[in-house]
């Protein structure tokens, strides 16, 4: 069985087909970062008008790379959420209307959980259960994961997501929008020694996240010590990030008493983030999975995956309503307001 994966619910547009006996068949991104850079950060209608334009032609390739034609698909599998209203319009009006068209299914993803699910594209797939740290631009998730589609949420932060830390630490360094690999760039030519920023919510019980103060204390730094110390402030910011990561995962891991990680999301791209967290891995005595640097930023593969596991699921969209969300709590149903 052959699944469409659509992504369109922030600045890449993305398509890509998975075939549930052979694997990802073919998956390609289109990122809009060159549009909103110049205003550094996402302009939601410059977004769903680039999706617009971007879409059938990512769509024509992706089936060219497949080598296979409308024909051979079984169902479209779309991103309803969270994400941008008109970004995810996009893409779940081109996924129903097509689905019409070629008389198949349409099946509505969670973007949390395809990021989630991500790993299991991977040869090193995780057994269940296991924890998972959901790191993007705009969610922070320390999620219990008992099956295919059984999420607890353990934590999450209370203010900005981890990846909007990053971009927004990143702004006040004077780095390009998105911040996040700049700034992972630029703090490993700083000294991570010179200065020490705040570790928040580490001494409080619990696996919530706050990042929102960060910034603060970065935009602080700056001011007192000037341009100079831009790569050494990007070094302890990230060190600091890192360490109530490594510092809630071990909680996590604790709590429930498991022994396999996975990382996802935007954020799990850092090198730095992924080197301390295999070494904590060895030192715990913890498998650790995360999935290839291209499907940590959003992409569709994910997409077409968790579509895939949503068809197992029964999970088909049941009527032709185009319907999406803006915010969507993960585990819950699209429709459940
Ligand atoms: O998952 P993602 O592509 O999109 C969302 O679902 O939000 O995550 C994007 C976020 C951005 O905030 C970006 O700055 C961050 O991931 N990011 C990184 C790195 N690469 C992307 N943050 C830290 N280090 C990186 N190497
Ligand atoms: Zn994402």
């Amino acid at each position: 069985m052959k699944i469409l994966g659509i992504e369109t619910s922030c600045d890449e547009t993305a398509v890509a087909i998975y075939d549930s006996e052979e694997g990802l068949k073919a998956h390609v991104v289109y990122s809009q970062i060159d549009i909103h850079a110049l205003y550094g950060g996402v302009v939601p209608e410059l977004a769903a008008r680039d999706h617009i334009r971007k879409i059938l032609p990512l769509l024509q390739e992706a089936l060219a790379k497949a080598e296979c034609t409308s024909s051979d698909i079984t169902a479209i599998a779309y991103t309803a959420g969270p994400g941008l209203m008109g970004a995810l319009m996009v893409g779940a009006a081109c996924a129903k209307s097509l689905a019409f068209a070629w008389g198949i299914q349409a099946i509505s993803v969670h973007h949390m959980e395809a990021h989630l699910l991500a790993p299991f594209l991977e040869d090193k797939k995780p057994a269940f259960p296991f924890v998972a740290l959901l790191v993007s631009g705009g969610h922070t998730l320390l999620v219990l994961v008992t099956d295919f589609g059984k999420y607890e949420i353990l934590g999450q932060s209370l203010d900005d997501a981890a990846g909007e830390a990053f971009d927004k630490v990143a702004k006040i360094l004077d780095l390009p929008y998105p911040g996040g690999r700049p700034l992972a760039e630029l703090a490993e030519k700083g000294d991570v020694k010179r200065f020490r920023f705040p570790r928040p919510m580490v001494n409080r019980s619990g696996l919530d996240f706050s990042f929102s103060g960060l910034k603060t204390y970065a935009a602080n730094v700056l001011r007192e010590y000037g341009q100079d110390a831009r790569a050494d402030i990007a070094a302890a910011f990230q060190a600091a990030v890192i360490d109530v990561f490594l510092i809630k995962c071990k909680r996590a891991l604790l709590q429930t008493g498991l022994a396999r990680l996975v990382m996802a999301g935007g954020v799990s791209a850092n090198k730095a983030l992924r080197e301390r967290l295999a070494k904590m891995g060895k030192d715990l005595n913890v498998e650790i999975y995360y999935p290839r640097l291209e499907f940590c930023t959003d992409n569709a593969a994910m997409i077409a995956y968790a579509g895939y596991r949503r068809f197992l699921m029964d999970g088909m969209d049941q009527d032709l309503k185009i319907m999406v969300r803006s915010r969507w709590e993960l585990g819950q149903a699209i429709n459940n307001e």
